[in-house]
């Protein structure tokens, strides 16, 4: 992996070289991000005549497409959807492997993956959605429908802009950091109202104490108008034509800038961790003092 060029002074910094004495697993899961600056995930040229908003269904954020069920959502003409699904299921192996190859003891053990493709320009986007559906804010990611008790989620991500834009991230401080700052505004959940949800099938399975608090965590940082207009989070800029890592369940971060990107979400259980103590599962527990799932 070679370190890129600086970039101009005028743009955000592209993200610091990492220790690379440490292993992958073990800067991961301690909240970096592996960046990856000339690992380009390359369109042929009929899939570049995919990236135009018009793609997507109309108040989508993205298509997706679940690998394992082989269903594709969000594609608006259905002429395109054979082309949109090579797309993605390309990403789905691409990423995967990348990740496997990079971690070995994460092979196998990878789950429900999600492959994404983001056609719109952030600010367009983000411009018609509340505040709790804005990512300019800073966060980390949690479900709202689907409770992970536990289970990490990664997510690998390549910008693919043709015309050579970055994606701009704000990162923030480290999660047990925020975390504390939010604990005492988090509150148990109503275990009447949880069983309701899953009745009802607003959530897949029951919501976990765990998910509750990842939830109010996610909600609380994104109301704060104190952290978002502060100073703690670090401005990132991911060229086009590179690819980064994260457990976004842990890294706290905010899109600023960008169009066109691939993304790969898979869960990871907390036991295939070289350092499940490093999980917020983990974090969260020790701060309340109480088991969570
Ligand atoms: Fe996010």
């Amino acid at each position: 992996m070679s370190v890129p060029a600086a970039a101009p002074e005028s743009s955000p910094p592209l993200p610091e070289a990492t220790d690379n004495t440490a292993s992958p697993a073990s800067r991961l899961e301690q909240g970096e991000i592996l960046f990856f600056p000339q690992l380009s995930f390359d369109l042929t040229p009929a899939e570049q005549a995919l990236l135009n908003p018009d793609l997507v269904e109309r108040k989508r954020k993205n298509i997706s497409f679940d690998v394992q069920r082989e269903r594709l959502s969000g594609v608006v003409d259905p002429d395109q959807q054979a082309l949109t699904q090579q797309l993605l299921e390309r990403y789905y192996h691409f990423s995967r492997q990348l990740v496997e190859e990079l971690i070995p003891a994460y092979r196998g053990q990878l789950r429900q993956p999600t492959t994404s493709l983001r056609v719109h320009a952030i600010a367009d986007w983000a411009q018609n959605s509340s505040w709790r559906k804005d990512d300019r804010r800073l966060h980390v990611d949690a479900f709202p429908s689907r409770p992970l008790h536990g289970d990490r989620i990664l997510r690998v991500f390549s910008n693919i802009n043709p015309k050579g834009q970055p994606r701009c991230w704000q990162v923030g401080e480290d999660f047990e950091t925020l975390a504390r700052r939010y604990l005492q505004r988090l509150r148990q959940p109503n275990p009447l109202h949880t069983w309701l949800l899953a009745q009802l099938k607003i959530t897949k399975r029951r919501r976990s104490a765990y998910d509750h608090l990842m939830l109010q965590l996610h909600d609380c940082m994104k109301a704060d108008g104190e952290l978002q207009n502060g100073d703690s989070a670090r401005p990132m800029a991911f060229p086009a034509g590179s690819t980064w890592i994260c457990f976004s369940d842990q890294v706290a971060h905010a899109v600023s800038e960008g169009q066109f990107m691939l993304e790969q979400t898979v869960l990871l259980p907390i036991e295939a961790m070289e350092y499940p103590e490093r999980s917020p599962l983990r974090v969260l527990e020790r701060l309340t003092g109480r088991s969570l799932v």
